[in-house]
């Protein structure tokens, strides 16, 4: 039902895209969408580009005011960093970068320069992603669906929020450097990204998206790729740098029992309800009505300061990898990207079972 396309690259003149599938009829206030880009900048051990972009969202189709036609969104952020980069001289990389898309791309598509691979391999292209996302995110609001990140665990230091109220995650996470809700593990965050990059070195962990308010039935367990949990893997694991994918605590109930590992089903008001949700909100491929957890680990970033080894593929010697300004952390930024994409898997199965051209026939439908 919705798709979308991206283009540009990391160093381009802009990032593009098209959303297509969003019915008539849905206010998008560009200051949200804004909001979503400002939080992907941030966070704690992020590099010096953010310092030079200010990510900003327009509207180039699709909207009449600030209202949804029913046609394609067509959006543009723009790369400030472009202009100081075009006056630069950028050398031919012939040292692939390990952990990056280099050797690889540039074998695949016959290119002597692995810069091109770089530009479009770069997670610079999550910003357009945040920005579509942000659009799904207010499709879902409309019908009490709310999706919301946070960073769960950062070179090895593990938060516990399990006690809070979702009102206080969401204000602490807001207020963190960190994106954790877990105010007694923020310090121990930033000091590890603190000694990482003393240490020349970088870091990864692992970031938790819930859904809230989703209704029964969205996915399928008819068939493969209708099932809601291999959509959302897809989706999350196509993030860069993000290398495992765990809907509710599917790692842990592997170490589990049947019997202490399954969600009971117990007596309700007016339906059956779970003493639990393990299973995180996902049965056969199909939302069940309880909140949808979808955690997701990101690797260490890939460009450290201090040499990975490389071979320069023009003379086959041994080299050193080059340093490109990067990030020495960028787990709370991935947790707004995995936000995004799992928002704009749910808005996509939404429509799926609810559609409708405007957003007064899919009220209808919904029964709101
Ligand atoms: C928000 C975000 C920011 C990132 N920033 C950097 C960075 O500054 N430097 C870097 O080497 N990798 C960064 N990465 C990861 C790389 O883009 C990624 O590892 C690389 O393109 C190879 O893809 P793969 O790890 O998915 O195999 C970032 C990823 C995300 C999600």
């Amino acid at each position: 039902m919705l798709r979308f396309l991206t283009a540009g690259e990391s160093h381009g003149p802009t990032l593009v895209g098209i959303l297509e599938g969003m019915p008539a009829g849905l206010n998008l206030p560009e200051d949200a969408i804004d909001h979503d880009l400002r939080r992907r900048q941030g966070g704690h051990g992020r590099g010096g580009r953010q310092r030079i972009e200010r990510d900003h969202v327009d509207f180039l189709g699709g909207l009449a005011g600030d209202v949804t036609t029913g046609g394609p969104i067509a959006m543009r952020i723009e790369n400030r960093d472009w202009e100081r980069q075009r006056k630069r001289e950028q050398p031919v990389l012939t040292v692939p970068r390990p952990g990056h898309a280099d050797l690889a791309g540039a074998a695949k598509y016959r290119l002597d320069d692995m810069r091109v691979v770089l530009e479009r391999a770069s997670a610079r292209e999550t910003a357009m992603r945040v920005a579509i996302g942000s659009v799904a995110k207010c499709l879902l609001r409309e019908f009490g669906i709310v999706v919301a990140a946070r960073v769960l665990e950062i070179g090895g230091v593990v938060a516990d929020d399990a006690d809070l109220s979702r009102e206080d995650v969401r204000r602490r996470v807001e207020e963190s450097a960190v994106y954790v809700a877990d105010a007694h593990v923020e310090a121990a965050m930033v000091a590890a990204i603190d000694e990482a990059r003393q240490n020349r070195d970088t870091l990864g962990g692992i970031v938790e998206v819930q859904a809230h308010g989703v209704p029964v039935g969205l996915g399928s367990h008819v068939h493969w790729d209708r099932k809601l949990d291999g959509r959302l893997a897809q989706a999350v694991m196509s993030i860069q740098a993000i290398k495992g994918v765990e809907i509710g605590e599917g790692f842990t109930v592997s170490r589990m029992s049947g019997t202490r590992a399954h969600d009971a089903i117990v007596p309700g008001a007016g339906r059956p309800e779970r003493s639990s949700n393990r299973a995180g909100g996902l049965e056969g491929g199909i939302t069940n009505g309880q909140p949808l957890v979808v955690r997701a680990a990101m690797k260490p970033i890939s460009t450290t300061l201090t040499p990975m080894p490389s071979v320069d593929v023009r003379s086959g010697e041994a080299a050193e990898a080059i340093y490109q300004r990067s990030d020495i952390c960028a787990v709370p930024a991935a947790s707004v990207v995995a936000e995004a994409m799992v928002a704009f898997v749910l808005a996509d199965a939404f429509l799926e079972k609810y559609g409708g051209d405007s957003l007064a026939e899919i009220r209808e439908r919904f029964g709101t």
